[in-house]
C-alpha cells in the first residue's frame, strides 16, 4: 500500500531509502540539515557514488515523488511514517553516539501526532524504549518501530529493492504490520519486539565481520605451508551449513558499519557484564592485520633510499567512494607514516596528505618499488601490465584482493604476491 513518508537524514541509508521508496511509488519528503547537500540533491546532483542512485534520484524529482528540505518539521508535515536515518557514529568508548538522533526526536516530538516513527539508524539495544520514553515525556504518543537496514554500499539500491528479509520490531503490533506491509516484496519478515530487532543488526554485522576475519586467518594458514585459500573457501562455501558468502580474504574489513557495529556490540556486552571474546579478537586481529601488511610492504624497500609505494584503491571496497575505516587508506597512511612515499589511484575515492593522489592506475604505478592492490575495482584487471612493469622501478605486486590474473602478471615479468596463495615469480 503506497504511503506518504518522511526520511530524516540524507546519508547512504536515508538517500537509498528515499530514492528507492519514491521509485516504487511512495511520496517521499527528505529532511536534511546540510543546506549544500539539499541544494545539490534538488538539482539532481547525487552526493555519493552508488550504482543507479543518480538515475533514480532524477526520476523521483521529475515525477514529483521526491522532495528535499532543510526543515525536518516541514519534511514530516504530511507524512504517515517518519524514518530516522541520521548518523550514529562511534563515541570514544565504542558505544553509538545518539546526540543527533535524540536532538531530532526532541525536535519532531511536537509534530508527530500519531505518525509512526521508524528507527532505521543503527542504534544500541534499548534505544526504541528510550526514544519512546522521550516522546511520551514530551506528550507525544507516536508509536516507535525499529526497522534495521542491511544494505551494502555499492549494491545499496538492489539490496533495498530486493531484500533477503525484513525485520520490524515494536511494542505496537499495528505499527509493526504497517511498516512490514509498506515494503512487502514477498521476502520473509521477522515481526518482533524492539530490542530483538535492534540486536539483529549488530548480530548480523558482528557475525559477518568475524567470518571475514576467519577467512583471513585461514588465508594466513594457507600461505605458510603453501596451501590455496581458494580451494579452502570454495569447499567451505559448498557446505550448506556455511554457505559461500563473506569468505573472500583481503586486507581486513572496513567501512561505515562492520568496525563501528563490532565496537558497539562489545560496548553493549560490557555494559551487561558480558564479553564476546571472538568478536573482540576479530576487531584486534583486523587492526593488526593492516599493521602487518604495512610492515611487510616496508620490509621490501629497506634497501631503497627514497622508497615509493604505489597503491591501487583507497575505498574500503569496490563500488563505493567511501573511505571510512578503509583498510586501503589505513595501509597507505601507515606506510607513509614510516617514511615511504605513497602514491595512489582510486576510480572514485580520494585521499589527501601524506598520500599523493594520481590521475590513473598507471600514474600510481610509475616509479614505484612495490605496487599494492588494496581495493578490488574490476577496472584494475584491464590495465596493461606490460606497461605497468615498464613504468615501475621494482617488480613486486602485492595483490591484497587476489584480483589480477597470475598468468598475466607473470607474463609481464612481475612478481605476484597474493593472499593465501604461494608467491609467484
Ligand atoms: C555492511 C553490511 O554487509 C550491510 O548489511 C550493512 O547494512 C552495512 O555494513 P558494507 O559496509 O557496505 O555493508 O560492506 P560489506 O560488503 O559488508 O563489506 C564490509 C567489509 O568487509 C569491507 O571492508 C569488505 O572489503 C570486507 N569483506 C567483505 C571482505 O574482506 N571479504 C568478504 O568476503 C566480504
Amino acid at each position: 500500500m503506497l504511503a506518504d513518508i518522511a526520511v530524516i537524514g540524507a546519508g547512504y541509508v536515508g538517500l537509498t531509502l528515499a530514492v528507492g521508496a519514491a521509485h516504487v511509488g511512495h511520496t517521499v519528503s527528505v529532511g536534511e540539515r546540510d543546506q549544500k547537500r539539499v541544494a545539490a540533491l534538488r538539482n539532481r546532483v547525487c552526493p555519493i557514488f552508488e550504482e543507479g542512485l543518480a538515475d533514480l534520484l532524477s526520476e523521483g524529482l521529475v515525477a514529483g515523488k521526491l522532495t528535499f528540505t532543510t526543515s525536518n518539521v516541514e519534511a514530516v508535515e504530511t507524512a504517515e511514517l517518519v524514518f530516522l536515518t541520521v548518523p550514529t557514529p562511534s563515541a570514544s568508548n565504542g558505544s553509538a553516539d545518539l546526540t543527533v538522533l535524540n536532538a531530532v526526536v526532541d525536535e519532531l516530538a511536537p509534530h508527530l501526532g500519531d505518525k509512526i516513527l521508524v528507527l532505521k539508524s543503527t542504534v544500541p539495544v534499548g534505544t526504541n524504549r528510550d526514544v519512546t520514553a522521550r516522546l511520551r515525556t514530551a506528550g507525544c504518543l507516536a508509536p516507535v518501530v525499529s526497522n534495521p537496514e542491511f544494505l551494502r554500499e555499492g549494491t545499496a539500491l538492489a539490496d533495498f529493492l530486493h531484500p533477503d528479509h525484513i525485520v520490524v520490531g515494536s511494542d505496537d503490533a499495528d505499527a509493526v504490520k504497517r511498516v512490514a506491509e509498506l515494503f512487502d516484496q514477498g521476502c520473509p519478515v521477522t515481526m518482533t519486539d524492539p530490542m530483538s530487532a535492534e540486536l539483529v543488526k549488530y548480530a548480523t554485522n558482528a557475525y559477518l565481520a568475524t567470518r571475514v576475519m576467519m577467512a583471513n586467518s585461514f588465508a594466513d594458514l594457507c600461505e605458510a605451508p603453501g596451501a590455496d585459500i581458494d580451494a579452502v573457501t570454495a569447499s567451505l562455501g559448498r557446505d550448506h551449513r556455511i554457505g559461500p558468502h563473506f569468505l573472500q580474504p583481503g586486507p581486513g574489513f572496513g567501512g561505515s558499519c562492520f568496525p563501528k557495529d563490532a565496537r558497539a556490540l562489545l560496548d553493549l556486552a560490557g555494559e551487561h557484564g558480558l564479553d564476546v571474546p571472538i568478536l573482540a579478537a576479530a576487531v584486534k586481529v583486523n587492526a593488526s592485520r593492516q599493521e602487518r601488511i604495512a610492515a611487510a610492504v616496508l620490509a621490501e624497500v629497506t634497501e631503497v633510499s627514497e622508497p615509493v609505494v604505489g597503491l591501487w584503491g583507497l575505498a574500503f571496497k569496490a563500488g563505493t567512494d567511501d573511505t571510512r575505516e578503509s583498510p586501503a587508506l589505513n595501509i597507505g597512511e601507515l606506510i607513509a607514516a614510516r617514511g615511504a612515499n605513497v602514491q595512489a589511484y582510486d576510480p572514485e575515492a580520494v585521499a589527501g596528505d601524506p598520500i599523493r593522489l594520481c590521475e590513473s592506475a598507471l600514474d600510481a604505478a610509475t616509479g614505484t618499488d612495490v605496487l599494492v592492490i588494496a581495493t578490488e575495482w574490476p577496472e584494475f584487471t584491464g590495465e596493461d601490465l606490460a606497461e605497468v612493469a615498464e613504468a615501475m622501478r621494482g617488480d613486486l605486486v602485492i595483490d591484497l584482493r587476489n584480483l589480477l590474473d597470475p598468468e598475466a602478471v607473470r607474463t609481464a615479468g612481475l612478481r605476484h604476491r597474493r593472499v593465501g596463495k604461494p608467491e609467484q615469480g
